[in-house]
């Protein structure tokens, strides 16, 4: 008996030995593949310039995860190919226009917008086959309306007025749309009744004399984007930025902040990681002059004199640029939100040289006060928390105001602080 129960014990151990050995090789070799398919991904090729928006890196930003015990965390949504989150936005707004039939190839997409998304449009029309035309006023820095020319868009500065005034530049924006598709559908009746209209003068046949126009003769028609109003953008952020984010952190997230211009950023991003999971925290920072922390926070958007309308201009309130908004914007209301915090622009400031000197990350005023709102989330969640915020764009786009030192010694706004002091980090 003894050498039998002797050979089924060897029998058993080597069948143990082949088992852990075929799970250890196995477990290695779904490890390698899975790394493979990884590295893939990382590298595949993208099927032109829409295809290489979106899939931003989310990388830590190791000065303000050590300081506050945190993981800070932000979108580097500078890396789109327009260089700004707006790319997504300009993206979505022309392909739901597209498929609604709104607008054909050919046609022109219109906005009154003077920063990151008249890029956007500028950047992105072409690869659908459209024209973008801006409206900006004529108050705004030069070098945007040069760098949208450039891009092949039609540029129109008008004098800044407020935003119940039919000549505001949003107004004027969604005019010109209109008188595209005035043109386009003039044209299409002139070429269905044979070709060339022509009117008849003194028996002679004389060509109809045309009224000036910012478009050709082969416009398709025209579409408003809308930035504001239009639920495409905060869908832009529903679709993509808030289920990167997800997959990104693989669902470990505590908080999500942001600052808020058309909020489409903001409503997307908070709504859909709040139906992932209700327990992740969305936060707003807003900037000086921004009516939106008082209605986050009392409920109460503005006071009657702040009322925008009520402004011939809007005042100086802040030097960021692309956030804070004294009305409520249909992007807005589809916001989630938790709570909210002031920033100021000496804060903004601090932080983009202090994220400059300690993480060589060269960022603009919004993401510089994304990161201010970061901080302030940390500090009221405590550590140990995961964080999430917008590098909205770079540095690059506000070196006449922004990181121009003369400019900010002109507002008292010179960089001062050695580190994080100016939040109360030691
Ligand atoms: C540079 C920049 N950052 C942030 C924002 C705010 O994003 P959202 O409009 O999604 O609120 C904007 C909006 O125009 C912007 O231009």
């Amino acid at each position: 008996m003894a050498p039998v129960k002797v050979t089924g014990a060897v029998v058993a151990a080597a069948a143990m030995v082949l088992l852990s050995s075929y799970c250890y090789w196995s477990f290695f070799i779904r490890l390698s593949e899975k790394k493979k398919r990884k590295r893939k991904e990382k590298l595949s090729m993208r099927n032109g310039l829409v295809d290489a928006i979106g899939n931003t890196p989310l990388i830590r930003i190791n000065s303000l995860s050590e300081a506050t015990g945190c993981e800070i965390l932000g979108k580097c949504e500078f890396l789109n190919p327009g260089g700004s989150v707006k790319d997504r936005v300009a993206v979505k707004i022309i392909q739901e226009a597209l498929e609604s039939g709104k607008l054909f190839p050919g046609g022109v997409v219109t906005e009154g917008s003077a920063g990151s998304t008249a890029i956007s449009l500028a950047t992105v029309a072409p690869a659908y086959g459209c024209k973008c035309h801006v409206v900006i006023p004529d108050d705004a820095a030069i070098e945007k309306s040069q760098i949208i020319e450039a891009l092949g868009a039609t540029v129109e500065r008008v004098r800044p007025v407020s935003i119940t005034h039919k000549d505001h530049f949003v107004n004027i924006a969604r005019r010109r749309a209109e008188e595209a598709n005035e043109l386009a559908s003039k044209r299409r009746l002139e070429r269905e009744s044979n070709g060339i209209h022509q009117a008849k003068t003194n028996g002679c046949t004389v060509a109809e004399e045309k009224e000036p126009s910012f478009f050709s003769d082969s416009v398709t028609g025209g579409f408003f984007a809308d930035q504001f109003e239009n639920l495409a953008n905060y869908r832009a952020h529903y679709e993509g930025t808030g289920p990167e984010i997800w997959h990104q952190t693989h669902g470990n997230i505590d908080a999500f902040v942001a600052a808020a211009g058309t909020a489409g950023t903001l409503a997307g991003v908070s709504r859909f990681l709040q139906e992932k999971n209700e327990r992740v925290k969305c936060f707003l920072i807003d900037p000086p002059g921004s009516g939106l922390y008082n209605k986050v926070t009392r409920g109460v958007m503005y006071t009657r004199e702040e009322a925008e309308g009520r402004r011939l201009k809007n005042p100086f309130d802040t030097i960021t640029e692309g956030i804070g908004i004294n009305r409520l914007t249909k992007n807005f209301l589809m916001a989630k939100l938790d709570g909210g915090f002031r920033g100021t622009d000496k804060e903004a400031v601090e932080m983009s040289r202090f994220l400059l000197e300690n993480d060589g990350l060269f960022l603009g005023s919004s993401s510089a006060m994304n990161c201010v709102g970061a901080v302030r989330v940390a500090q009221t969640l405590g550590p140990g928390h995961t964080i999430v915020t917008i590098l909205c764009d770079s540095g690059m786009r506000h070196l006449s105001k922004f990181h121009d030192p003369k400019y900010l010694d002109r507002y008292g706004l010179s960089p001062t602080a050695i580190g994080l002091e100016f939040l109360g980090i030691k």
